[in-house]
């Protein structure tokens, strides 16, 4: 029912320089596999197979990621190095990959309008890369959500308690409770300062939104850091009515952080990599 996903992959990676500086920071691996492998291996456990790439100047190493390299592939036929290419093999075989470019970087809320010819008037992901989410022991985080929506059927958010110091890195949600795990949003606030934080929830990188989105975010002004704010398009979205709010079950690394790339990679060696 859902079958689409958008990758915002357009930023430019600052945090990472020097790095990201002719490398696009979802290329960044987490022990062997590039982050933005991760997130569509995500999307195609939830059942989506159109990955829709928002790319910008400087990201063609993704479009070449998710081809067939002939010379490699020729390279390793028939050898022991096979192996290592199983995983992305799937991908490129179970999956349509959609490229567009954001030409001016204008926020998170930009990006996603930017996306709309991929996506059309169908509800669709939105997967933010550099979040990387694991459930080992159960359904990946973006599955959750799918079946959430087939329940709903009205935007949702993935939210996360955070240290009511870090509120200003997210957007934080506040919300009437529905099970111990969903909330349905009245207010959404973008980076609020600790004391004008609503509650500690966070969003963190993974959505679920019903089209007429696109023509809210045409309607968004510039919120804060001057940039058109998904947050803010969602809390109109709330008002005019329903926008859930879900405590995904699982483990979220912000690996737009030295801290939370390294604690990614740890946790992956130990509980991905050296099990396969
Ligand atoms: C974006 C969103 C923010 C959200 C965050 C999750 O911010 O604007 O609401 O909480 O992603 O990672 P960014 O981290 O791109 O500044």
């Amino acid at each position: 029912m859902i079958k689409k996903c958008l990758f915002p992959a357009a930023g430019y990676g600052t945090r990472f320089l020097p790095a990201t500086k002719s490398m696009p920071k979802e290329m960044l691996p987490i022990v062997n596999k590039p982050l933005i492998e991760y997130a569509v291996e995500e999307a195609l456990d939830a059942g989506l197979t159109e990955m829709a790439i928002v790319t910008g100047r400087g990201k063609r190493s993704l479009e070449d990621h998710f081809d067939i390299s002939y010379e490699l592939e020729h390279q390793i036929q028939n050898t022991e190095k096979e192996k290592y290419l199983t995983d992305i093999r799937r991908l490129i075989n179970e999956c349509t990959f959609l490229y567009t470019r954001q030409v001016e970087m204008k926020g998170l809320g930009h990006a996603i309008l930017s996306g709309e010819p991929m996506i059309g008037n169908e509800p669709f992901a939105v997967m933010l890369a550099d979040d990387l989410c694991l459930n080992l022991d159960g359904d990946p985080v973006l599955a959750q959500m799918v079946k959430l929506f087939k329940q709903f059927r009205c935007s949702i958010v993935a939210v996360q308690e955070v240290p009511r110091d870090e509120t200003h890195k997210y957007g934080v949600i506040a919300g009437e409770p529905m099970r111990d795990d969903l909330f349905r949003i009245s207010t959404m606030v973008e980076k609020p300062k600790p004391e004008d934080a609503p509650s500690n929830l966070a969003i963190i990188g993974r959505y679920i939104l019903t089209p007429d989105i696109f023509d809210i975010l045409r309607d968004t002004p510039p919120g804060k850091g001057g940039e058109i704010q998904i947050t803010d398009a969602l809390q109109q979205q709330a008002k005019d009515g329903c926008v859930l709010a879900y405590k995904f079950k699982g483990t979220r690394f912000d690996c737009g952080s030295a801290e939370g790339y390294v604690e990614a990679t740890n946790y992956c060696f130990q509980n991905v990599y050296k099990n396969v």
